[in-house]
C-alpha cells in the first residue's frame, strides 16, 4: 500500500500566517502537524508516500521532510498548480499511484491512536473504499455521510443545510484503483473543485461497496485559529513529558508535564503544564499557564501567557495576560500603559503589536 498526503491547498482560513507558512507546517506542541501525520503513516508500516505541494509553500514543505529519510520512508513530490479539489490531488498523482491500493491523508489532518485499525479493516474487509466518520455538533460545516446498521456507506452530502446525520467525514481514506475510474467521471463542483465526495458518490452510484468507521477518539482539523489551538491543548495533554533540560534558577516553580529544551532560561518565573519551551528562549518574571508552546528563541518577560502557541523569535513583553493567541514568528507584543487585562491576538509572521 502506498500513501497520499495532501499539503498543497490555499490555506484561507489560517492567515495571516499562511501568507508566509505552509498551514501543514504550523506546529502542534511545538512540532509541525505534517511530522506528526508522518509519524502514524509510517507506524502504519506505509514507507511510499507522495506528498501534494503547491507553488507557494512547496519548497518548505520539502526542506522540511527531505527525502523522508528521517522516517526512513521514501518520498516523492507531486507539485500542484492551482488547489483544483482532493479530488483533482488524487488525479494528478495517478502515476505515482498507479494500479496500488493508497491511504490518502490531509496534511493538516490528525486522529488519536492512528490508522492502523482502519487499515487493517481495509484489507480483512475488502471493500472499494473506507471512510472515518466523527459525530460532530455541527454537520452543517461538513462533509456528511449516511450509514447502514453494518455501517456500509449509503450517501455523502457536501455541507447539507439539513444535515441527514451527524457523522461528519474525516480527512483520512482508504481506497483502491477504482476510485480514479470515479474521479474520471465527476465534473467540478460549483466551487469549480473536483471533490472526493462526489467521487466516493460515484463509487456508491457504480454500486460498489463502501465501508465507513465511526472513530470516538479526538480529530483535529487544524484549517482555523481555534483549531489549531485546541489541536495543541489535546495533543499537549497527550504527549507533554516532564523534561526540563534547560536551566531554571531557584525562584522559578515547574508544575506538571514541563519540556524545556536546551540552551533556554527560567527566570523567577512559574510555569505551569502541560507546557513545550523550545530551544533558547528566555522566559523572566512570568508565568505560563497550561496548554501554551513556545518555540524556539522567544523570549518572555513581565508577562502571562496560557492557552496559545507562539512561534519562534517572538518578543512578549510587559503583558498582564495572554490568553487563546496563536502568534506568528518574529512578532513582538509589547504593553503601552493601559488598563486592558485581557489580549485575545491573531497575529502573522513579523507583526509588531502595541497596546
Ligand atoms: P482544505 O483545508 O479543504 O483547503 P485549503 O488548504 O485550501 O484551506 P482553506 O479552505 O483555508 O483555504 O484542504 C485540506 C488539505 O488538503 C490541506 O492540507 C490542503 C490540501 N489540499 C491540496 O493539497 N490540494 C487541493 O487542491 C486542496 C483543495 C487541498
Amino acid at each position: 500500500m502506498k500513501a497520499l498526503i495532501l499539503s498543497g491547498g490555499k490555506g484561507t482560513r489560517l492567515r495571516p500566517l499562511t501568507h508566509t507558512m505552509a498551514k501543514q507546517l504550523v506546529p502542534v506542541a511545538n512540532k509541525p502537524v505534517l511530522h506528526f501525520v508522518m509519524d502514524q503513516i509510517v507506524n502504519a508500516g506505509i514507507k511510499d508516500i507522495a506528498v501534494i505541494i503547491s507553488p507557494e509553500t512547496g519548497e518548505q514543505i520539502k526542506q522540511s521532510l527531505g527525502t523522508g529519510e528521517r522516517w526512513q520512508a521514501d518520498i516523492t513530490y507531486i507539485p500542484q498548480d492551482t488547489p483544483g479539489g482532493l479530488a483533482h490531488a488524487v488525479k494528478i498523482a495517478r502515476p505515482f499511484l498507479q494500479d496500488d491500493n493508497f491511504l490518502m491523508f490531509l496534511g493538516d489532518n490528525l486522529i488519536q491512536g492512528g490508522v492502523n485499525h482502519v487499515i487493517e479493516q481495509f484489507n480483512n474487509e475488502k471493500p472499494e473504499a473506507v471512510i472515518l466518520l466523527k459525530e460532530v455538533a455541527n454537520p452543517q460545516s461538513f462533509g456528511v455521510a449516511v450509514v447502514d446498521g453494518n455501517m456500509q456507506v449509503i450517501n455523502l452530502v457536501e455541507k447539507p443545510k439539513d444535515p441527514p446525520s451527524n457523522l461528519a467525514l474525516v480527512g483520512i481514506y482508504l481506497f483502491t484503483p477504482l476510485i480514479h475510474r470515479a474521479i474520471d467521471s465527476i465534473k467540478p463542483s460549483w466551487r469549480g473543485e473536483l471533490e472526493i465526495t462526489d467521487a466516493i458518490q460515484e463509487l456508491l452510484n457504480m454500486k460498489h461497496r463502501v465501508l465507513a468507521r465511526k472513530i470516538t477518539g479526538w480529530w483535529l482539523d487544524t484549517g482555523k485559529k481555534d483549531d489549531m489551538l485546541e489541536a495543541n491543548r489535546v495533543v499537549l495533554d497527550e504527549y507533554a513529558t516532564c523534561n526540563p533540560a534547560g536551566t531554571v534558577d531557584d525562584r522559578s516553580t515547574i508544575a506538571g508535564r514541563v519540556q524545556i529544551d536546551a540552551g533556554s532560561s527560567i527566570i523567577d518565573s512559574t510555569i505551569r503544564g502541560p507546557v513545550v519551551i523550545g530551544k533558547n528562549c528566555v522566559i523572566e518574571n512570568s508565568f505560563i499557564g497550561p496548554f501554551t508552546a513556545i518555540s524556539d528563541n522567544t523570549v518572555l518577560k513581565n508577562s502571562n501567557v496560557e492557552h496559545s502557541v507562539i512561534l519562534e523569535n517572538c518578543q512578549i513583553i510587559d503583558i498582564p495576560r495572554l490568553e487563546d493567541s496563536l502568534i506568528g514568528s518574529g512578532t513582538r507584543v509589547m504593553k503601552n500603559n493601559n488598563n486592558q487585562k485581557i489580549l485575545r491576538l491573531f497575529v502573522g509572521d513579523d507583526a509588531e503589536v502595541i497596546l
